[in-house]
């Protein structure tokens, strides 16, 4: 019996084998969960279609977050297999490269701010109105989120902004939701190689910098932070909404590197 046997979960984001996503799926699939997928255009459509094939499922939508009738169809079709849904994963993020790049109050601009927090924040409570009336009671919603919610973290700029708002949206929603018994969390995880990440400039000079900072002196994996997300979704976590989990090696408790005495 695994974590999740009897749990069926729909996973938002999933775009290669390196996806949080991906590494999600394979925790969840490993720990017994029923799995649907969306893509988000036509271009991933037979990838991920092919993932899908390979953690047991023949269920996969198209859903682009910008757009609120492609949000309610996944739901319309998903409930023409399943009778309800306990799990969805939301690990979805976007800005345009240019505000990724370069100081802050320079770069950032009214639509890429707009876009930002539309598609990397507006799409976690627009999936769970959505599929609010599927959700069956000790249902689990999760988001991936990142330190630079809280610190400024160079050239991650106006995703930084839209990750607070993303974090407050998980204490909202978690208030909104938790009286029909489910529960909203994010996780928090470390840099990770991946194509999201490979939009933020310098992203490798970040990743080793992490590595010495953070006090398990290394990064973390797509399987740590799927492990993580199974243990949240699961019911061994059924005390804890609203909350945001760091899975990051510790590398937020640190306010400095080791220093060579
Ligand atoms: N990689 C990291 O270092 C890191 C660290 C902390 C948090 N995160 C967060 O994890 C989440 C997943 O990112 P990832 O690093 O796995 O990268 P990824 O590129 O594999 O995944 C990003 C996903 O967002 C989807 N997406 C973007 N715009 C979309 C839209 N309009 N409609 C539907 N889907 C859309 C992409 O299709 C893709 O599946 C993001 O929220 C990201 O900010 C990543």
């Amino acid at each position: 019996m695994g974590l999740l046997s009897g749990k069926r979960a729909l996973i938002v984001g999933v775009a290669s084998k390196l996806s949080i996503a991906a590494g999600i799926s394979e925790a969840f699939y490993q720990q017994g969960a029923e799995l649907a997928f969306t893509y988000q255009n036509e271009k991933l459509k037979s990838r991920v279609e092919e993932f899908a094939k390979g953690w047991g499922s023949e269920l996969t939508f198209p859903c682009d977050v910008a757009s609120d009738e492609e949000i309610e169809a996944v739901f319309t079709e998903l409930g023409k297999h399943w009778d309800g849904i306990d799990i969805i994963v939301h690990s979805v993020g976007y800005a345009p490269a240019h505000e990724l790049n370069g100081n802050y109050v320079e770069v950032t601009t009214r639509e890429g701010f707009r876009t930002a927090h539309e598609i990397s924040s507006y799409s976690f409570v627009a999936l769970a109105k959505a599929g609010r009336s599927m959700l069956r009671e000790n249902g689990s919603l999760l988001t991936l989120t990142y330190l630079g919610a809280e610190k400024v973290l160079h050239n991650y700029n106006v995703m930084g902004l839209a990750k607070a708002s993303l974090e407050a949206n998980v204490r909202y929603m978690a208030a909104s939701l938790g009286e029909e018994g489910i529960r909203v969390n994010g996780i928090s995880a470390g840099p990770i190689r991946t194509l999201a990440a490979s939009g933020i400039k310098s992203f490798r000079r970040m990743l080793s910098e992490n590595a010495k900072r953070a006090p398990l002196r290394r990064n973390v994996t797509i399987d740590e932070v799927g492990n993580s997300a199974a243990f949240l979704c699961s019911d061994m976590a059924s005390g804890i909404t609203g909350e945001i989990l760091y899975v990051d090696g510790g590398f937020n408790v640190t306010a400095m590197g080791p220093i060579e005495d």
